[in-house]
């Protein structure tokens, strides 16, 4: 694992949008997997600054989300979706049609899984990963579980993933409880991973991802086993790491 510690939010965001923007200008017709959640929202905002300001082409680029609460769609704000456009779809030349988010919306979820999964596959795989990190460490919604998930599933969130994404919610009650995510073992597969991290509150998550042992307990911490993954982090996120 290669880890980069940054001075702030806008550096840790500044330095994963040059990861991303070189991929793009290296490879113009890459897949890239993203993520949703308050982290990658300034890495989003820079992205978009190349874009406008240094020309950064989307217009070939495929992209896949990790995840999506079932039961919201597009036209739900909360949606993943719904974030996705706000955040850099709708602001970047990239092809809609090359997007994917699975689908919350399907009447069959575990159908829907299968197909994100074989569309991710017939792609090439994913490229360049982007995740974030919940406090627990889960990864996607991979939560916490007694084994790694090796495919996009259905997954029960946990009480405390409810609780920290009520935020983005008018009520606690309004959270989905279910959603569609990508597996531990679709994630994996990604050539590449960027994982970032910012604040107090994530670094626990951090410490167990890295020096942790690997176990479905801490998602994150099946990182270890990738070749090429990249944590880019602020000094609180890595704050409990020694040395670095
Ligand atoms: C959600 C998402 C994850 C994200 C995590 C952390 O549960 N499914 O992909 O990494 O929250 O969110 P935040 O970046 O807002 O702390």
């Amino acid at each position: 694992m290669r880890i980069l510690v940054t001075d702030s939010y806008e550096a840790m965001s500044r330095e994963a949008a040059k990861i991303l923007a070189g991929q793009i200008w290296l490879w113009p017709d890459t897949v890239l997997g993203l993520a949703t959640g308050s982290t990658p929202v300034g890495m989003y905002r820079e992205l978009v600054r190349l874009h406008r300001d240094e020309g950064l082409d989307f217009s070939q680029v495929t992209s896949f989300n990790l995840d999506e609460y079932v039961g919201l769609g597009r036209e739900d704000d909360q949606s993943y979706q719904a974030f996705m456009h706000k955040q850099l779809f709708d602001q970047v030349n990239i092809d809609v049609a090359k997007t994917h988010v699975p689908n919350g919306k399907a009447e069959d979820i575990g159908a829907e899984c299968e197909r994100y999964e074989r569309s991710i596959r017939e792609a090439g795989g994913i490229d360049l990963q982007v995740l974030g990190i919940g406090r627990n460490a889960h990864i996607g919604f991979n939560e916490p579980d007694d084994h790694f998930a090796r495919q996009t599933h259905r997954v029960a969130l946990k009480e405390s993933t409810i609780r920290a994404n009520s935020r983005f919610f008018e009520r606690e009650a309004d959270v989905p409880r279910y959603a569609i995510s990508m597996g531990i073992g679709t994630i994996l597969k990604a050539r590449r991973i960027l994982l970032l991290a910012n604040g107090r509150e994530k670094a626990q998550a951090v410490y167990d991802a890295v020096l942790g042992d690997i176990t479905p307990e801490h998602p994150a911490s099946i990182l270890q086993f990738h070749p090429q993954a990249m944590l880019i982090l602020d000094r609180e996120a890595a704050s409990l790491l020694p040395n670095v």
